[in-house]
């Protein structure tokens, strides 16, 4: 016997079941369009329907279904015959999952400072993946072959984790985007140097949507390695995927997906998803909207700095995706918050993130201009 309290199906005497929770309010003038992330925004009408439309009947669960094996073949005409897709439920997911498929347990990963798997993954790519990260300082969030050379230190020395993967953000979380040549110098550089490339391609979409280029010229053709490729920033329920492009790595992938909690019984839903996105030209008109959108933005408020409308604000990253950067005290973005929601961006005094997402309209833009004016 143990001093464990006795199971029982019956509720104790004089406990009361008539809580109902609160209802939500689904009323669209409940949820206005902001600016807090492209995680804001819902999910995209024909990615509804292709989830719809995978619901049906039964098929094999694990990936064995043909919405993952559409998938496959979907990532191959976007990266290559070699490309191997694995989806996943999430971003930092994919990120712990590719890196740790990449590399054995004494690697370090070198990356921007600013970068999501340093700064914003509660230190999972080390608790959860064993791997030490190396965040190097940036002006931009973009890494360059000088940066990583000079973060490369302890070489063979047992007392340092060994340096064995460079890993970039495209787009950044600056909001910055590398050329493809920038990423054939870096990819050079890390190979000379034995280590791998890891794209965190979240935004990869926007990259190439800015660049106006196609997901293979900023990847498989430039000396990529595997990706963490993004899909709910633009316009998903919830899917990424891992591509793996060089097939010298990530063969226990499959097993490692399932150890970090990342394999979907019922995948064919992630991967009808992912092939909505990807399987068709969803994926560069989304991105390439959001991206118009922040344009529009950072030209509209340049242009209030100009004439004298704003003269306390100032873009402080160059706009090259789907996020602006804006300079503004405390007590004008207080004032514009009571229009809008957005971030304050920790990693600089008195700077907000205004980003916008698939679903942001030119008129969402024109209102927060003109209330960040007033304020
Ligand atoms: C650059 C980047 N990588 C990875 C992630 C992780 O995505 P998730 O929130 O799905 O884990 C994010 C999310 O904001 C991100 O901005």
């Amino acid at each position: 016997m143990n001093d464990q309290t006795p199971l029982s199906q019956n509720p104790p005497a004089g406990h009361t079941t008539t809580f109902s929770p609160p209802a939500v309010d689904a009323s669209p003038s409940a949820h206005p369009r902001n600016f807090g992330s492209d995680n804001w925004a819902g999910a995209h009408p024909e990615v509804i329907t292709a989830i719809i439309e995978a619901n049906v009947g039964h098929t094999p669960g694990y990936g064995g279904d043909p919405w993952t094996a559409r998938l496959g073949e979907v990532m191959k005409g976007h990266f290559g015959p070699s490309a191997q897709a694995f989806p996943v439920f999430n971003g930092t997911g994919a990120n712990v999952l590719a890196l740790q498929s990449a590399l054995p347990r004494w690697a370090a990963v070198i990356t921007a400072a600013s970068a999501h798997i340093n700064y914003d993954e509660t230190g999972a790519p080390e608790k959860v993946g064993g791997l030490k990260i190396i965040g190097a300082a940036t002006p931009d969030g973009k890494l360059t072959p000088e940066i990583i050379y000079n973060a490369v230190l302890g070489r063979g020395n047992e007392h340092n984790a060994q340096p064995l993967a460079v890993s970039i953000s495209q787009s950044t979380e600056w909001g910055t985007t590398y050329t493809a040549e920038e990423i054939r110098a870096i990819a050079d550089t890390a190979h000379g140097l034995d280590m791998i490339l890891h794209v965190d391609g979240s935004r990869l979409g926007n990259a190439a949507a800015y660049l106006d280029t196609s997901l293979g010229a900023l990847t498989t053709d430039v000396g990529v390695d595997i990706i963490s490729l993004g899909g709910t920033k633009n316009g998903l329920l919830g899917a990424e995927a891992i591509v793996v492009l060089n097939p010298e790595i990530g063969q226990g992938m499959k097993f490692l997906r399932k150890m970090n909690l990342q394999l979907s019984s019922k995948m064919r839903f992630l991967s009808a998803q992912l092939n909505a996105l990807y399987g068709g030209d969803l994926w560069r008109t989304s991105a390439n909207h959001a991206n118009t959108m922040a344009t529009r933005l950072a030209d509209g408020l340049a242009e209030a700095t100009a004439t004298g409308r704003a003269p306390d604000i100032s873009i402080v990253a160059k706009t090259e995706s789907n996020v602006v950067f804006v300079h503004m005290l405390d007590e004008v973005a207080a004032r514009a918050r009571q229009s809008f929601a957005f971030a304050n961006w920790p990693m600089a005094k008195n700077v907000v993130r205004l980003m916008c997402a698939f679903d942001t309209t030119a008129e969402d833009v024109d209102a927060l201009i003109a209330a960040i004016v007033e304020a």
